[in-house]
């Protein structure tokens, strides 16, 4: 029996799909033209979402309490671990920095995805909700090509629901992120080459096995999932940040953020953050592609000129993307919002780590502070405007990187006696951790 809850529409012809079940007779396409991106439309009055918004957090536990709009029809399917109820934190020492070096007066915000309680990183929502729906149409076995976090994610929830799991990745991922599938007892194959040659095995694996993949970031289940972002930071702030701020990999996020400010016109007098998407320097395909067609006035036929970019090499794996076929979606959606593309040279992303460690004691992965480090950067290229608010989206831990957390050392000393030893005072570090980015600043300011 087909779902009365809600349908998939086609994206380009409009076609009514109908739900997930015949999403995934049809292979995950379009049957009318083929196309891979649908919205999901829901039967219920949208505005009903408003007395999920106001919710008080105690009543809040999970992605959840936005059951009514999402893509399951059964609470009896849920898998969750009480993801996406996660803090939206001011962090003013990041305030006081733009103004004390370049008098901007801004409200700058945080969102703490490292705190997600099934793998600490923004991928559980998406994979909660994905197991849930999976778990619906009695699916046993899945694969997904993924650069980490997806991969650990997809594990930890699929295995929850009894799901089998073949996961793809390049074979440089992060060992944290192999170590996790691994121990779920989830299947990884670590593919000679780069996320392109994963997601290319991936799909043969899936048509030679009959098996079902996970669509990638137009995934109408991920993108569901991300964004109920937006509704929690209605119900936790009132409002949207004018610039919201994220690490770039295939683009997810900014699809599901444009996805449900879309879903609350006439309900909510919204409009699309400025998106300001940071890649790394070592794979920022994206930026290259932006950055030509911004010098160029954005030509006709812009979208489609982007460069490819074959084993790209970054210390930033989880953001190795380096064929990003959703560009023309992403930099759409960027133009639009009066956004901006940019990369941050990811030698800093240690400097990015302990500054934050030592300003707020929280210990942030590779790919947060590269979306942190785009802030700094943004500062120093005039992109944030007086009196904005941002919204910085912290992506992942540092328990992604164990190669990160040694960095964070910088104050150990190996002594023989205690003559050696003399009194600390923490206030002295303050100068060393900021030292990097500071002095950027006097260059470029
Ligand atoms: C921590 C973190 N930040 C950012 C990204 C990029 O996500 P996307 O570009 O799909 O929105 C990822 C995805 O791999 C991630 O794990
Ligand atoms: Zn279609």
């Amino acid at each position: 029996m087909s779902s009365t809850k809600y349908s998939l529409e086609c994206r380009s012809c409009n076609h009514n799909i109908g739900d997930m079940g015949a999403w995934f007779e049809s292979n995950q396409q379009c049957p009318e033209c083929g196309n891979k991106w649908v919205d999901v439309n829901y039967t219920a009055d949208m505005a009903g979402v408003k007395k999920l918004i106001e919710i008080k957090d105690h009543e809040a536990k999970s992605v959840f309490n936005y059951f009514d709009f999402l893509p399951i029809d059964s609470k009896e399917n849920i898998v969750t671990n009480g993801e996406g109820v996660i803090p939206v934190e001011r962090w003013s020492f990041l305030e006081d920095f733009a103004k004390k070096y370049y008098n901007l007066d801004l409200k700058v915000n945080v969102y703490r995805n490292d705190l997600n309680p099934g793998t600490g990183t923004f991928k559980d929502v998406a994979a909660s909700v994905a197991a849930s729906g999976l778990k619906e149409h009695g699916i046993k076995q899945y694969c997904v090509a993924s650069t980490g976090n997806i991969a650990s994610a997809f594990s930890h929830y699929l295995a929850e629901a009894g799901i089998n799991l073949a996961v793809f990745v390049p074979e440089n991922a992060l060992k944290a992120n192999v170590a996790e599938v691994s121990a779920h007892g989830q299947k990884i194959f670590r593919v000679k080459g780069d996320y392109a040659m994963a997601k290319k095995v991936a799909a043969e694996y899936a048509a030679k096995n009959g098996i079902l993949m996970s669509g990638g970031n137009t995934d109408p289940l991920r993108v569901e999932a991300k964004k109920t972002m937006v509704f929690e930071w209605l119900r936790q702030c009132g409002e949207l940040p004018n610039v919201y701020i994220q690490a770039l990999s295939g683009g997810t996020g900014p699809i599901a953020i444009d996805k449900a400010v879309r879903d609350l016109e006439g309900i909510y007098n919204l409009k699309n953050p400025r998106y300001i998407m940071v890649q790394p320097s070592g794979c920022d395909p994206m930026t290259q592609g932006w950055e030509k067609s911004k010098a160029n006035g954005f030509p006709e036929g812009w979208l489609q000129d982007y460069p490819i970019l074959e084993n790209p090499v970054t210390e930033v794996p989880t953001l190795a993307t380096g064929n990003p076929a959703t560009y023309p979606i992403i930099a759409k959606i960027v133009k639009d919002s009066d956004g901006d593309i940019i990369t941050f040279d990811e030698a800093k992303v240690k400097d990015i780590s302990r500054i934050v460690a030592f300003e707020k004691g929280s210990k942030i992965g590779p790919a947060s502070s590269t979306a942190l480090g785009g802030f700094f950067e943004s500062l120093k290229n005039n992109i944030l405007r007086d009196g904005e608010s941002v919204l910085i989206n912290i992506g992942e831990g540092m328990n992604r990187a164990p190669e990160l957390v040694e960095q964070m050392i910088y104050t150990s000393q190996l002594v023989s006696s205690v003559e050696e030893c003399e009194v600390p005072n923490r206030e002295d570090y303050r100068e060393v951790v900021w030292d990097k980015i500071v002095s950027e600043v006097t260059v470029n300011a």
